[in-house]
């Protein structure tokens, strides 16, 4: 297949029964802007079988991170979820997306509103130097089900901010806040209703949400997305409308059916 890459399953993690993460190679000829998404899959029955995944891990890393759920009839999950190292995999050479940070306009506060594998993209962008230079504070927030979906939230508290080029920044402006809706934790309710209600933006201490000086990234199901953009446009933020074409937010469909 002249448009996708073979590479190799450098290692697997499962976070609980539904999701997992994996590494692959990288082909140092692939480049892309963080946040954006490529096609992966595998070869079945002699045909490449590919999905849309975002790049979790960011552009400067030799290897290529992504976030996945386990969809039990899903014709690619289905059989991704048992990747071994050194499994093959195929990944496409064209990365894409509107994810990234030069379609936002300039800001004070970046909100990267995700909910499940959501996440994936944010996960690149908050490590992205770039972020840090571009906003005062960056919120990452992160809707799920159960506390077990709360993947990566080791890494963003305790190894990001140890980061020995920008951890001082990752410190001072990255602000985590994982919210649960189906079993008790510290922060409950659909990030929907809490940015609505202005008790999220309350609880961080940051000014309720505003056109003038807040940017925001979306990353979710067909169903959250548009309740993210309902709260946002009745607020007056513009959406960006198209890649390289700069809004006051942007948005990406996380995906779901794999
Ligand atoms: P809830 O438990 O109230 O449905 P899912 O796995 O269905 O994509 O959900 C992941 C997380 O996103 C859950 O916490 C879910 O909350 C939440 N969620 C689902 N739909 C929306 C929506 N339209 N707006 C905001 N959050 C949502």
């Amino acid at each position: 297949m002249s448009n996708l890459l073979q590479e190799r399953v450098l290692s697997v993690h499962h976070w609980n029964d539904s999701l997992f993460s994996f590494r692959t190679t990288r082909d140092p000829g692939l480049r892309f802007e963080n946040g954006q998404f490529v096609m992966i899959g595998l070869e079945v029955d002699g045909r490449p079988l590919t999905r849309a995944y975002s790049i979790a891990s960011p552009n400067y890393e030799e290897h290529l991170e992504f976030f996945s759920i386990k969809v039990p009839n899903g014709p690619l999950t289905s059989r991704l979820q048992h990747l071994r190292e050194g499994d093959a995999i195929v990944v496409s050479k064209k990365p894409t997306g509107t994810l990234v940070l030069h379609d936002l306009n300039p800001g004070k506060n970046l909100y990267l509103l995700s909910t499940g594998t959501g996440l994936a993209p944010f996960m690149s962008v908050i490590q992205d130097p770039e972020t840090y230079e571009r906003f005062e504070k960056v919120v990452l927030i992160h809707g799920v089900r159960y506390v077990s979906e709360l993947a990566y939230a080791d890494f963003i508290t305790k190894t990001l901010p140890e980061n020995e080029f920008f951890g001082e920044e990752v410190k001072e402006k990255l602000i985590y806040y994982p919210t649960v809706t189906r079993e008790p934790f510290r922060n409950t309710g659909r990030l929907t209703e809490l940015l609505d209600s202005g008790k999220l933006t309350d609880e961080i201490g940051l000014p309720r949400l505003n056109p003038e000086t807040d940017r925001a990234m979306i990353c979710g199901s067909p169903a959250m997305l548009k309740d993210c953009c309902d709260l946002l446009d009745s607020r007056g933020f513009k959406v960006s409308k198209r890649i390289g074409e700069p809004g006051d937010y942007v948005i990406e469909r996380a995906f779901v059916e794999k």
